[in-house]
């Protein structure tokens, strides 16, 4: 059952022991504020290092680094998109993130992956219409392919927590 393989955890993304967490960064890759910022303090200056070697990202796509001082062994960088409204393709941007985590991650036989609330923060998107959309992406892809095990969505507060579980329980209908 897909859903099994799916967990909503209210924390901090920086402390999973996990395969790799994803990071919402910016299209320099270059560090940030938010999750961006917390996962560069946590990972150490070797992960800006090597980021400086990824040569940006494009909104929607993701790049893979090693995770260095955090406790999962990789960090996926995607860029989410930014709220204008929701008639800038923001909907199938944000869903394209997650996909393009899954299919690195697939690729390097991980197994256990934590997503943060991508765009939810910073970038403006209501975590109402996140959720059910990084939801749904993440069923699908799990629903077509066995190689990952478990996905973790680390929500940072409790209000976006219950925004996510919500969503599940709606998932489950
Ligand atoms: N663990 C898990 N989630 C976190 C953490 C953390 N340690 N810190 C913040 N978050 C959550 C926020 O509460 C929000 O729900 O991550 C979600 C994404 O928020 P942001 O980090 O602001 O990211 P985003 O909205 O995608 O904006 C990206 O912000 O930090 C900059 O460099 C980044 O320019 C980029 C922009």
């Amino acid at each position: 059952m897909v859903l099994e393989r799916i967990k909503i955890v209210q924390g901090d993304i920086t402390k999973q022991q996990v395969d790799a967490i994803v990071n919402a960064a910016n299209s320099s890759l270059l560090g940030g504020g938010g999750v961006d910022g917390a996962i560069h303090r946590a990972a150490g200056p070797q992960l800006l290092a090597e980021c400086q070697t990824l040569n940006c990202c494009a909104t929607g796509e993701a790049k893979i680094t090693r995770g260095y001082n955090l406790p999962a062994k990789w960090v996926i960088h995607t860029v989410g998109p930014i709220w204008r409204g929701g008639d800038n393709r923001e909907e199938e941007l944000l869903a394209r993130c997650y996909r393009s985590c899954l299919t690195i991650a697939e690729s390097y036989e991980i197994k256990t992956i934590a997503f943060p609330a991508i765009s939810t923060g910073a970038y403006g998107f209501p975590v109402e219409r996140a959720a059910p959309i990084a939801l749904g992406e993440v069923k699908q892809f799990l629903e077509s392919k066995e190689a990952i095990a478990q996905v973790i969505f680390v929500c940072f507060g409790a209000d976006k927590y219950h925004c996510y579980d919500k969503s599940v329980k709606e998932m489950t209908g």
